[in-house]
């Protein structure tokens, strides 16, 4: 039919032309897409991975040493087992095999919602101070993944068939987090029943960029009900849709379900990998109803309108305490699939 067919997920060349188009088809269909054209510099993105291996390296001591000391605020290193996203969907299972760590805005005390919860989500940054360059290029791919994420929401809107600026008043203050998630498996280390590296979930926000190395273990559960696996070409990075965009979009457009399957060693070698999701999440107070292009007397709103950091926050949550999220924050029949 297109020229999308063929590569899972499909791969769309931002600097090509009817991206739009392209856009609307893989979101009605896969949820997932990969993108090339991004202009994010290769050398940056093997700096990351080079400090995220040095600094995962580390002794968990070290690394603790880094961690938040409030569950609410997403910032600094997330020890293995202390998360477990399939949470999220209001699904118990063991806690999630990966480690992570987090930086997002600082304090925005002149906005009128930092005086609300959202003000967990603009929180001090947490710096290890080794290894030396990771805040670096941490910070010089924030600046990446924000302009590149931006450009796709734009890209989005025009797929929509609303204006192109359209979700900017929605996301100027938006609480996004830059994320490093670190998969290894040692000799000796197994995964109990149902454990994952990362459980089924789909994305709370608004969409993701996913920046990833090529160890296949991300899967996501396809409209005929198989996980596949998702594996980047090389120089490709990954966006997929968060729950917000299948509520504006009345699912027209899908927050697919995903998950990441165990890293475990093999032949008694370590085996690691890595991942790096730009969390694009929208502003706290971002009102999230049908959009008008979406909805029609034959297709009336299927969701009522939300707080769009309300419903992150729920689910951001329940995934750290351990504890099943307000089933009404789960989006359509995600987990049903998983019944
Ligand atoms: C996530 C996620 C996928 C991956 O962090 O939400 O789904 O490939 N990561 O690690
Ligand atoms: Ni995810």
């Amino acid at each position: 039919m297109s020229n999308l067919d063929g590569v899972f997920p499909p791969v769309i060349d931002l600097a090509s032309s009817g991206v739009p188009a392209q856009i609307d088809e893989v979101c009605r269909d896969v949820g997932f897409f990969q993108i090339l054209g991004h202009g994010i510099p290769d050398d940056l993105t093997a700096e990351l991975f080079e400090v995220a291996d040095e600094f995962f390296g580390q002794d968990l001591e070290e690394k603790m040493r880094w961690s938040s000391q409030q569950v609410e605020v997403e910032r600094g290193y997330s020890a293995k087992g202390t998360e477990g996203f399939s949470y999220s969907l209001a699904l118990e299972q063991p806690p999630d095999l990966m480690e992570g760590f987090s930086v997002g805005l600082e304090p925005l005390p002149d906005r009128p919602e930092f005086h609300t919860e959202a003000h967990y989500f603009f929180a001090p940054n947490i710096w290890p101070d080794r290894p030396a360059g990771l805040r670096e290029a941490m910070l010089a791919y924030w600046d990446e993944g924000n302009r590149v994420i931006h450009r796709i929401t734009t890209l989005m809107a025009l797929a929509l068939g609303l204006d192109e600026d359209y979700f900017e008043p929605f996301t100027d203050a938006s609480t996004d987090t830059l994320r490093i998630n670190y998969f290894e498996g040692r000799p000796g280390e197994t995964a109990l029943p149902g454990q994952f590296g990362i459980g089924p979930h789909t994305d709370y926000g608004m969409c993701t960029l996913l920046l990833a190395d090529q160890v296949p273990a991300l899967q996501a559960y396809t409209k005929d009900g198989q996980w596949r696996y998702i594996v980047p070409r090389p120089g490709a990075l990954l966006v997929n849709l968060g729950d917000l965009m299948a509520r504006w979009t009345n699912d027209r457009w899908r927050s697919t379900l995903h998950r990441v399957t165990p890293v475990l060693a093999s032949d008694g070698r370590s085996r690691r990998r890595r991942s790096i999701p730009f969390f694009h999440e929208g502003n706290f107070d971002a009102y999230v109803e049908c959009l008008p292009t979406c909805t029609s007397p034959a297709n009336p709103p299927r969701y009522p309108p939300i707080t769009g950091g309300q419903h992150v926050f729920e689910k951001a949550i329940a995934s750290r305490e351990l504890r099943k999220a307000d089933a009404d924050s789960t989006v359509g029949d995600r987990a049903e699939a998983l019944a």
